[in-house]
C-alpha cells in the first residue's frame, strides 16, 4: 500500500520541475494525480510519464490568474474522480520576464507587484476556496502551499515575490484555522534553492557559489527533497501537523549571518 493510496491529488504547476517531482512522488505512492498547469504541453508530458509508469494521472489546464479557470478545473476533477483529498498549491509566477523586473522597490512597476500576488497568493487562495468545500464534504484533506525561504528574510532582489510568499505563509495559517474542524490540514513548505533549469538560468555561477556557501548540508537541493516533504504532509504520517511553516532548505535560512565567514575562520573544525 502506498502512503496516499486511493487519494485524489491536484498539484498546480506540475508541468515542470518541483511540481513535476511532487506529482510523480504522490502518484508513485498510490494517489490519482491531477497535473494542473497553464503549460498544457508540460502537463501532458508529466501525466503521460506517470501513466506509462503504471500510476494514474490526468493533465488539466488552469490559469491561476482567472477564478473561472480554477472553478472549471475543480469541477472537472470532481466529475472525473468524485473527491479531492490533497491540494498542492505549487505554481508560482517565476518566469524570467517577471523575476528580472521584480528588483528595485524604488522603481517597482505596480503591474509587476500585482503579477506576483495574482498568481502566488490570490491563485493559492482561490484554489483553496474552490477545493476546500469538496474536501470537507469528503471528510477532510491536506492542503500544502509552496512558499519560499525568501518569505522569511529581507534581500535586495525580488521584493514582490518574497512579499507574495510571506502572504502565503499567513494564508496557510488562516486556512488551517478556518478548516481545521473540517479535518482539513494546511501547511506551507519553504524550499531554499532548488536548481531547476528556470532557476539556474536566472543565476550566475558567482551567485550560485555565494548561495551554496550558506547551505549547511554538503550538497545542492533537488526537487525530490520537496516532494518527500509533500508526501509526508499529504499522507496520514503528517495527520497532526497543521498551520506549520516548514523549511526544506538545508538550513540556508536558519543560521547566523556570519556563519560562512566563521566556517572559513575555523576551517577544519567541522571535519
Ligand atoms: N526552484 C527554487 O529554487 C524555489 C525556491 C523556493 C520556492 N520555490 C517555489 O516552488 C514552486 C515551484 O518552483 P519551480 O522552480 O519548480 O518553478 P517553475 O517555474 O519551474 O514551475 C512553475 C510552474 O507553474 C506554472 N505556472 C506559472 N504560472 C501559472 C499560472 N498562472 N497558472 C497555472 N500554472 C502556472 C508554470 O507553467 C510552471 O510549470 C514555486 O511556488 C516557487 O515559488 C522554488
Amino acid at each position: 500500500m502506498g502512503l496516499v493510496e486511493g487519494k485524489v491529488a491536484i498539484i498546480t504547476g506540475a508541468g515542470a520541475n518541483i511540481g513535476e517531482a511532487c506529482a510523480k512522488m504522490l502518484a508513485k505512492n498510490g494517489a490519482s494525480v491531477v497535473v494542473a498547469d497553464i503549460n498544457m504541453d508540460g502537463a501532458e508530458r508529466v501525466a503521460g510519464e506517470i501513466n506509462a509508469s503504471g500510476s494514474t494521472a490526468i493533465a488539466r489546464t488552469v490559469n491561476l490568474a482567472e477564478e473561472a479557470s480554477i472553478a472549471a478545473l475543480v469541477k472537472a476533477v470532481m466529475a472525473r474522480f468524485g473527491r479531492i483529498d490533497i491540494l498542492h498549491n505549487n505554481a508560482a509566477n517565476t518566469g524570467a520576464a517577471q523575476m528580472t523586473r521584480d528588483a528595485s522597490l524604488a522603481e517597482m512597476d505596480a503591474e509587476v507587484w500585482d503579477a506576483a500576488f495574482d498568481i502566488n497568493t490570490r491563485g493559492t487562495m482561490l484554489m483553496t476556496k474552490h477545493v476546500a468545500p469538496h474536501m470537507a464534504a469528503g471528510g477532510g484533506g491536506s492542503i500544502i502551499n509552496t512558499s519560499s525561504g525568501v518569505s522569511l528574510l529581507g534581500d535586495i532582489l525580488n521584493p514582490a515575490y518574497s512579499s507574495s510568499k510571506a502572504a502565503v505563509n499567513a494564508l496557510t495559517r488562516n486556512t488551517a484555522a478556518q478548516f481545521g474542524r473540517a479535518n482539513i490540514r494546511c501547511n506551507a513548505i519553504l524550499p531554499g534553492l532548488v536548481l531547476s533549469p528556470v532557476a539556474r538560468a536566472q543565476m550566475t555561477d558567482t551567485q550560485l557559489a555565494m548561495i551554496q556557501r550558506h547551505v549547511l548540508l554538503p550538497r545542492e537541493s533537488v526537487a525530490d527533497d520537496i516532494a518527500g516533504a509533500v508526501l509526508w504532509l499529504a499522507s496520514d504520517l503528517g495527520s497532526f501537523a497543521t498551520g506549520q511553516i516548514i523549511s526544506i532548505d538545508g538550513g540556508i535560512c536558519h543560521h547566523q549571518a556570519h556563519y560562512a565567514d566563521m566556517l572559513d575562520m575555523f576551517a577544519g573544525a567541522q571535519g
